[in-house]
Parts: C-alpha cells; sequence; structure tokens
C-alpha cells in the first residue's frame, strides 16, 4: 500500500490545501502517496461536541481535552496492521527541530500519523499515553500545527519514488551533503549588466564542480556557521589549516 499521512486536526478542510498542486497533487491524484484528514471533533462525546477546556491551575486560552483526542488517535488506528507501526508526530515549537534526515526516516516507513495542535496546547497525559513525538519546524510560532504538517508532507512527498522525476533526485541539494545550495543562472547571458559567471559557460565540468562546492562552502560559513561545523575537510590546505 502506497505512504500515507493521516493527519489529526480540527480543520481537515486546510487538507489538501498547496498539497493538492503541482509535485504533490499529481503524486496525489495518481496514487504514489494516501492523505487522511480525520476531524477531531469527530471524536467528542458530549452534546455540544466540546474538544478543549480551561487549563488545570489557570491561565489564558484553552487545552485539547485528553479524552476526546486520544479517542480520534485510537480510531484512527483501528484496522491498522500492527506488522506496520505508524510513527505519532505530534506538531509544536517546542518541539525537536525536523532535519532532512527525520524526513527521509518518515519515507520509509509506512507513513506518519500526525496531530495538529491548536489552542494553548493539548493535555499532557494524551503526549505521554500515546507516545506522541513532538516535531517543530522552527522557532517562530504558528497558529496551529497545520501549516507545519504542511510543510512536514510536502518534504517527505518529494522524495517518494516517482513524485520528482530523476533530474533533481534529492540527491544533489541542499541539506543532502549538509552545504546550503550553490547560486544557479539561466539565460539571458547578460542580464542588466551582470554575466552570468564565466566558469559556467566554460564547458570545464571539474571547474565547474569545484567552483559550486567553493560557493556552497562560502555560503554555509555565512548563514549557517552551525551547518558549516559539520563540513567534512578532505584535507588540510598548503598551511595545514582547515578551511
Ligand atoms: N505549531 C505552532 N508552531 C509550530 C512550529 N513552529 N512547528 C511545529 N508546529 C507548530
Amino acid at each position: 500500500s502506497p505512504w500515507r499521512a493521516t493527519v489529526l486536526t480540527l480543520f481537515p478542510e486546510m487538507f489538501p490545501g498547496p498539497l493538492g498542486v503541482s509535485l504533490a497533487g499529481r503524486a496525489l491524484a495518481s496514487g504514489v502517496w494516501e492523505l487522511e484528514a480525520r476531524d477531531i471533533r469527530a471524536s467528542a462525546t458530549d452534546r455540544h461536541r466540546s474538544v478543549d477546556d480551561t487549563p488545570a491551575g489557570g491561565g489564558p486560552g484553552m487545552v485539547l481535552r485528553a479524552d476526546v483526542l486520544a479517542a480520534a488517535i485510537d480510531a484512527a488506528e483501528i484496522g491498522q496492521d500492527s506488522s506496520k507501526e505508524r510513527p505519532r508526530l505530534l506538531m509544536s515549537p517546542r518541539g525537536r527541530p525536523l532535519t532532512q534526515a527525520r524526513v527521509v526516516e518518515l519515507t520509509q516507513g509506512p507513513g506518519p500519523l500526525i496531530v495538529c495542535g491548536r489552542f494553548e496546547g493539548i493535555d499532557q497525559r494524551v503526549i505521554d499515553g500515546r507516545g506522541l513525538e513532538e516535531v517543530s519546524i522552527g522557532d517562530y510560532v504558528l497558529s496551529g500545527g497545520e501549516i507545519a504538517a504542511l510543510a512536514l508532507i510536502d518534504a517527505c512527498v518529494r522524495l517518494l519514488p516517482g513524485v520528482m522525476g530523476k533530474e533533481a533526485s534529492g540527491t544533489e541539494e541542499s541539506f543532502s551533503d549538509g552545504l546550503l545550495e550553490y547560486p544557479q543562472y539561466t539565460r539571458p547571458q547578460l542580464f542588466e549588466g551582470v554575466p552570468i559567471p564565466e566558469i559556467l559557460t566554460s564547458g570545464d565540468h571539474a571547474k565547474v564542480a569545484a567552483w559550486r562546492r567553493a560557493e556552497s562552502e562560502a555560503l554555509t560559513a555565512a548563514r549557517r556557521p552551525d551547518l558549516s561545523a559539520q563540513i567534512p575537510v578532505k584535507a588540510p590546505n598548503r598551511a595545514g589549516r582547515q578551511k
């Protein structure tokens, strides 16, 4: 069966959203992957269909109820092949930062169940009791986990076989080698008085590769010293120092 993302949300109408167009949308339509958006509110039990309540101990906002969310998770997993346990993710700004390595791992399994947080948070007993892995997509706060879930799913889907086409197979891009992408150019040869760097039109493939590598390393050092620390160094330069 195809790779599948199951999303638990109070706003199922936000899916597939942008994942319904372009590469991901075409792959979704052709059955390369599946998207299941499930309404958490369908698991509410009281006559008002309430899903949230005031935080224990006081404070602002509302907290997603443990009983309702646990029921939604359990309902989503009914009939699931127990030999294919799926990662249970919770999108949250307090989660572990999402990495390309985790994205690759997620594409290698059956696909995750993703809980989208809303309100001020969700009851901690569901996080613990259902073993939710909290995942952040960056150090900023979205109004809910849905847009974060869309970003995570997009990052996964583009890596699935048959989605991207072999031209940009995802192996020669940022983070697969721990470096930021080198600059790209195309026609016209002269744009607003600025030519394409001469090396790129020289036809010397070895020189082009070396130039791109140097550009990637310089960009990574300038913008992302955290990534720079991980650049493998081939050999010491003549001064015996690392670049
Ligand atoms: N929900 C709200 N903000 C988020 C973030 N930065 N990452 C993941 N989920 C979120």
